[in-house]
């Protein structure tokens, strides 16, 4: 296979799975090497704003998992409308990749010289110091699915109560943070697939085309009635779904079409905080 085909396959491997094949562990040749990848990641002003914690003790991990069980259970009874899986899958992890956070290295990131122009730079500089971790996070799922593994990422450790428990378990300095967790092991499931918006919506040559714009409402039906199937389903296309015309109605052509706004007008800005659409998703919120 040529480099390119190989960099491809690596790229669609790349999928989160959340189950584990129970018992199996990963040497720390395979670790070292999958961590490296994470080292080789961009980062703003090459700043390196990570550390790695590598759990492939059993003991600590199941310490980590009851962190991430306490964590799921919040989100089920404190946040809108977010699909949390029970993580108790962890267990059959072989290793668990914490990406920390270190906010220090953004003192090096653009900084305001005037209160005027404080907001711009410091919403852009959290934007470089977290763009830079997400890279860091990727590379290793990467560096994972090269090894013939799968990981997930986890986003939880950045919720502060869990940073808190996690920072107390693992001994970092609790102003770190947990950004990305990524459980690694052998799938339990062949997940070699996942709903993707065609390619033809998202690529935009030389200018942004209106006609691919997504408007509020597509997103709200996304929301409120898609999500927990787009999520999960194994197919890349909606067009798969033997359920398509059923689930999608009258926003099919908008997700599986070439053009999700034949007309290409744009709308102003919106508030997405609370949802405009009820639909079997978001149905079940507590408000
Ligand atoms: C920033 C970010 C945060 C995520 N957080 C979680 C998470 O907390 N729990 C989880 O199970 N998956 C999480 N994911 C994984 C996504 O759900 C997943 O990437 C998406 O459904 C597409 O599936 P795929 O990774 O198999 O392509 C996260 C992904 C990203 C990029």
């Amino acid at each position: 296979m040529s480099d390119q085909a190989l960099f491809q396959d690596v790229v669609r491997k790349r999928r989160s799975v959340r189950k584990f094949e129970a018992g199996r562990t990963i040497g720390r040749d395979a670790l070292q090497r999958i961590v490296d990848c994470g080292r080789w990641a961009p980062s703003g002003a090459n700043v390196q704003c990570w550390d790695f914690i590598v759990i492939d003790d059993a003991e600590v991990r199941d310490r980590v998992m009851a962190v991430f069980l306490k964590q799921a259970q919040r989100l089920v009874d404190h946040a809108k409308g977010f699909p949390a899986v029970k993580k108790t899958y962890l267990s059959n992890t072989g290793a668990i990749v914490l990406v920390l956070g270190d906010p220090r290295w953004k003192a090096c990131f653009p900084h305001a010289t005037t209160k005027e122009w404080d907001a711009e730079y410091r919403a852009n500089n959290e934007a470089i110091f977290l763009c830079s971790l997400g890279a860091a996070i990727q590379n290793i799922q990467l560096g994972v699915a090269a090894e013939g593994l799968t990981s997930a990422w986890l986003s939880g450790g950045g919720e502060d109560e869990t940073n808190r428990e996690l920072a107390e378990l693992l001994g970092y300095p609790p102003w770190m943070k947990a950004y990305g967790t990524i459980p690694i092991g052998y799938p339990a499931v062949d997940q070699n697939r996942r709903y993707r918006r065609p390619l033809s919506q998202s690529l935009h040559w030389n200018a942004y085309e209106p006609r691919q714009y997504r408007r509020h409402a597509q997103i709200d039906f996304y929301e409120s009635t898609l999500r927990p199937f787009a999520m999960y389903r194994e197919e890349e296309s909606m067009n798969a779904w033997p359920d398509r015309d059923e689930m999608l109605g009258e926003w099919t052509e908008a997700f599986v079409g070439p053009l999700s706004n034949p007309d290409g007008v744009l709308e102003p800005e919106a508030n997405f905080s609370s949802p405009r659409v009820i639909g079997q998703a978001t149905k079940r919120r507590k408000t």
